[in-house]
């Protein structure tokens, strides 16, 4: 929805989640500025109708210019090394203009972790706590969506992300926004930290299954170790700090914290979407084209 009137930030806009939250607001008809990354990405949203503007975590000039009347914003740094610097200028910005709340989007934050994922969200839950505005924390299990990344693994038949004895309860990221809108909108959630999950706690095989019973044909989970995992991202040439983070996720046996689903649905009223669903809602994405 355009409004020049709008008082909610969403930060990565276009991302997981971000932009499934700017779709929900503009559903309730409630105006928000949609923050991306470029010019083209703004002015592609502008012809949808959204209210967008340039936010470069980088760029202090993009950075005041979106907070501008501003009260509540949606928080979505990248998981990085640059996460700290991205949200030091972000949080100066909200304390400058005023803003009253802050939804901020985390991850499961496994202690025992000393570099990656965890440790960059350990950080930042630190610094939005100490910044003294009023805040809500979503730390998010996996995202279904990260099943993308996939996609052309699961075409030709399977996949892997490492061990397939690790269960996960994947949540759909339209569930997270779900929860960011809510967040935002309602009263009851300030200064709460939410675990949020998906329906089922998932392995690897189950996962496959899921694939296979709504394509129709068979999918299968490898079960490859962590380090044999690791040792195939390197040769991607991801980065080196990227490498270590993944390293670091795919090697612990479990995830951290709690794993039901009864905080998304006391928040949301209803279950959380299943993998099935979201393979159904996304079959093009991993169906073989003849
Ligand atoms: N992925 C998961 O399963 C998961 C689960 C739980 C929590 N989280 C947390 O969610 C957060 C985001 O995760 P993600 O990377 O998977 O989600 P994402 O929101 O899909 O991707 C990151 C977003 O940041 C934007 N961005 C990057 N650099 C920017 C900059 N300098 N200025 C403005 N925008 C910039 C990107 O825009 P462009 O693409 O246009 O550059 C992209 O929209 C992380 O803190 C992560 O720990 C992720």
């Amino acid at each position: 929805m355009t409004k020049e009137n709008s008082k909610i930030l969403i930060s990565a806009a276009g991302g997981k989640v971000g932009q499934h939250v700017l779709a929900q607001l503009a559903a309730k008809n409630i105006p928000a500025r949609a923050g991306v990354h470029s010019e083209d990405k703004a002015s592609a949203l502008r012809k949808t109708g959204a209210g967008a503007v340039v936010l470069d975590f980088e760029n202090p000039a993009s950075i005041s210019a979106a907070f501008k009347g501003i009260e509540k914003l949606f928080l979505v740094t990248p998981g990085s090394p640059e996460q700290r610097r991205f949200e030091e200028n972000l949080l100066a910005e909200a304390k400058k203009v005023g803003v009253k709340r802050i939804v901020k989007l985390s991850g499961k934050i496994d202690e025992a972790d000393t570099v990656g994922f965890s440790v960059w969200n350990r950080e930042a839950e630190k610094r939005i706590k100490e910044s003294g505005i009023p805040y809500t924390i979503l730390r998010g299990n996996f995202f279904m969506q990260n099943l993308f990344g996939s996609a052309a693994q699961i075409k030709q038949g399977v996949f892997t992300a490492g061990p397939a004895a690790k269960r996960i309860a994947l949540i759909d990221t339209r569930d997270m926004a779900a929860t960011v809108v809510a967040a935002l909108t309602e009263e009851g959630h300030a200064g709460k930290v939410y675990d949020l999950n998906g329906p089922e706690l998932l392995d690897g095989y189950a996962q496959a299954a899921a694939f296979s019973k709504v394509l129709g044909r068979t999918v299968k989970y490898l079960d490859v170790s962590a380090e044999a995992f690791i040792g195939q991202l390197k040769t991607f040439g991801l980065p080196p700090w990227l490498v270590d983070a993944f390293g670091a996720a795919v090697s612990s046996p479990e995830i951290p914290g709690d794993q039901s689903s009864a905080t998304i649905e006391h928040i949301l009223h209803r279950k959380p979407g299943t993998l099935e669903q979201f393979v159904k809602d996304h079959r093009a994405a991993f169906e073989v084209s003849l």
